[in-house]
């Protein structure tokens, strides 16, 4: 199945000179998401990748990490924006093309001793993936690799992820 053919393209969102990629089209797709979600899992298995947590960043990270996280019979643990997250949390701030932003985690989701996959639906400069990695590395657990639906390839971001493997589907 072609995915690249359910993922619409919308210029100039959301700022002039920016190629939107959205992934909302190939979600509301019965077979493409069960495609997407099929051939996620085989990528990850085939690779080895053996993870007991996979973490996802708010919101569409979760929109992939979790069915994955339920295929690969691990749990699912969500990375949130400040000040959603109910318990105490760790904390991070990262750049963004314009300032800075924040992501937060439970204090209590990840002990040393978990393997963590970290997903999301797409990297492009890879500051969310890669402040990710540093909130679960802080933790002192085994970073098993990173999963994305969608690479953004000229922008380089896996230049600034940690080197474990990483997994993609779809690459512009
Ligand atoms: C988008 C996308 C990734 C991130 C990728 O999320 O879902 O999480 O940007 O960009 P980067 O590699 O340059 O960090 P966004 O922050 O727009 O929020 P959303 O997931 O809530 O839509
Ligand atoms: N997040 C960062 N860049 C993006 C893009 N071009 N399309 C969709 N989500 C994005
Ligand atoms: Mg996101």
């Amino acid at each position: 199945m072609d995915l690249k053919s359910l993922i619409r393209d919308i210029p100039d969102f959301p700022k002039p000179g920016i190629v939107f990629r959205d992934i909302t089209t190939l979600l509301r797709d019965p077979e493409g998401l069960r495609h997407t979600i099929d051939l996620f899992t085989q990528k990850i298995l085939d690779a080895g990748l053996k993870a007991d947590y996979v973490v996802g960043m708010e919101s569409r990270g979760f929109m992939f990490g979790t069915p994955l996280a339920y295929k690969i019979g691990a749990g699912f643990i969500p990375v949130r924006k400040p000040g959603k997250l109910p318990a105490a949390v760790h904390s991070i701030e990262y750049e963004l093309e314009y300032g800075t932003d924040c992501l937060e985690m439970h204090q209590d989701a990840l002990q040393p001793e978990c393997r963590v996959l970290i997903v999301d639906d797409l990297i492009a400069t890879g500051g969310t993936a890669s402040a990710t990695a540093q909130l679960v590395q802080k933790i002192g657990c085994e970073l098993v690799g990173f999963g994305f639906i969608i690479e953004l390839r000229d922008l380089q971001g896996r230049k600034n992820l940690p080197d474990v493997p990483i997994i993609t589907l779809v690459e512009y």
